[in-house]
């Protein structure tokens, strides 16, 4: 990144014990907090920072995504959530993500065929599915087969290459799809289905999880709007967990593929993507409207480890853009539909009655973006198991498209942070005897 974002403005931070002053920079972006400077801090104070879960710290410099939390932005490249989710494809924000821009009319059409003609797998990738028990979690099996695309794709693992990296972008971002659908196969003991050349990303996916050897298959084109919106709502969201986790990875110059599969482990915790199904097996859980108060309850009760799934969220404070979109396509696809599914109704009167909480009201928790997908996942046919390795399949985009720029920045170190030492301090050696 050219622009050092450098200010004439510090911050003077004095030792109160011996007095000593220190002037730290502080850098501007285009949009959101400045940064105080604190890269030598260490050099300077002897002392480190210390922000555990980095609520106040900033990883990297990213000119991809910004979140404005107390406003409800998420914009991407500059280009506001809402107009992709309504005007674009998933196909065109993978080429904001990854290239800058939106595509001109050809820029698409080829960077469509170069996605659609890596959707294939090497045919040895079946045989890893084999190994796996058809219970076993989804993504369970994602971490592995992701990560072991890196055995195949020898010829775009070096990092150093423009070239070798936009294919395993392209790669990934294909290949993650159809590994996917290819899960989802495998856990309910059908064939696998080759993708199609013929159709959009959203349609072969959905060819690919729910079309059968036996029969023609086709897709259902409300469902295909509808998946192809609930990929760009998922697509990249500044350093989020699994994206720093890429980011770290990324930084030791591992490959693309393993980078991926190191930050599908970490989405699929239920405190970040894993969320989406743990919200539907919440409103299971809850079942009728008369139990949501006892619920509501033990969400508050610290010592109770129920948490109300979907709701909250460390940078959005009054709401999360993407649920508004969610929500909104949820009533449209049961309708369109026409599912009566009980779960959106007791899941708005779970809303009503939160967001009418002062709990919830002062910890500023509202829903997330899985608060609404598990409802609108189910309609269209997915397991709850599946639900966060669809996150996946979208987030892939934004996880090579951060790590593409980390990998581009000139200044590439390797991620180290230090700790705060509390354990025993150097003692003598104690033989076994002794002890
Ligand atoms: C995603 O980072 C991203 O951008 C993630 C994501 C993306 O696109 O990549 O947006 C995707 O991960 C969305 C979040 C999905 N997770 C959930 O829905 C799980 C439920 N939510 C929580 O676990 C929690 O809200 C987090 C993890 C989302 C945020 O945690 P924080 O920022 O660390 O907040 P916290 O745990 O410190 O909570 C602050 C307070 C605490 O109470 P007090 O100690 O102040 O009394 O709010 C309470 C928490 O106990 N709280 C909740 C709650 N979430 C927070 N209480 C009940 N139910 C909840 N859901």
């Amino acid at each position: 990144m050219s622009n050092n974002h450098k200010t004439d403005k510090t911050f003077t931070l004095i030792n109160d014990e011996t007095g000593d002053r220190i002037k730290l920079p502080v850098l501007e972006g285009s949009e959101g907090p400045a940064v105080i400077d604190v890269r030598k801090l260490y050099s300077q104070t002897g002392h480190f920072t210390f922000d555990p879960s980095f609520t106040s710290t900033g990883s990297c410099k990213s000119r991809i995504t910004f979140i404005d939390g107390e406003k409800g932005i998420l914009m991407h490249r500059g280009y506001q959530i809402s107009d992709l989710a309504e005007k674009s494809t998933f196909t065109e924000v993978c080429h904001l993500l990854l290239y800058g821009d939106l595509p001109t009319r050809a820029e698409k059409e080829k960077f469509e065929h170069d996605i659609t003609y890596h959707t294939m797998v090497n045919e040895q990738i079946n045989f890893f599915y084999r190994g796996f028990r058809r219970d076993a979690h989804p993504m369970s099996i994602m971490c592995g087969v992701v990560g072991a695309l890196s055995a195949f794709y020898h010829d775009s693992l070096d990092i150093n290459d423009p070239r070798q990296r936009e294919i395993s972008a392209h790669r990934l971002i294909a290949k993650v799809a159809t590994l996917a659908a290819m899960t989802y196969k495998y856990s309910i003991g059908q064939p696998f289905m080759y993708p199609r050349n013929d159709l959009s990303f959203a349609e072969n996916f959905l060819y690919m999880c729910f079309a059968v050897p036996a029969e023609p298959y086709k897709v259902n084109p409300i469902l295909a709007r509808a998946m192809d919106k609930i990929f760009i709502l998922h697509a990249d969201h500044e350093q989020n967990a699994s994206t720093s986790t890429v980011r770290l990875a990324g930084s030791s110059q591992a490959n693309p593929f393993a980078c991926v599969a190191a930050g599908i482990a970490c989405l699929w915790g239920p405190s970040h993507g894993g969320a989406n199904q743990a919200v539907l097996e919440m409103l299971d859980q809850i079942e009728t409207v008369d139990r949501i108060p006892e619920f509501i309850e033990r969400a508050k009760d610290k010592d109770d480890p129920f948490r109300l799934m979907g709701f909250g969220h460390r940078v959005y404070k009054n709401f999360d853009p993407r649920a508004n979109v969610l929500k909104t396509a949820c009533d449209e696809v049961l309708e369109d539909l026409g599912i009566d599914d009980p779960r959106l109704e007791l899941a708005m009167e779970l809303e009503r009655i939160a967001l009418e909480d002062t709990y919830f009201i002062e910890r500023k928790l509202f829903p997330n973006v899985d608060f609404y997908s598990g409802i609108i996942l189910k309609a269209m046919g997915f397991p709850t198991s599946m639900f966060t390795v669809l996150f996946a399949v979208a987030r892939t985009v934004g996880w090579i498209s951060q790590w593409k720029e980390m990998i581009e920045e000139p200044s590439l170190r390797i991620g180290r942070p230090r700790q705060l030492y509390v354990g025993p301090k150097s003692r003598p050696y104690v033989d076994l005897d002794d002890r």
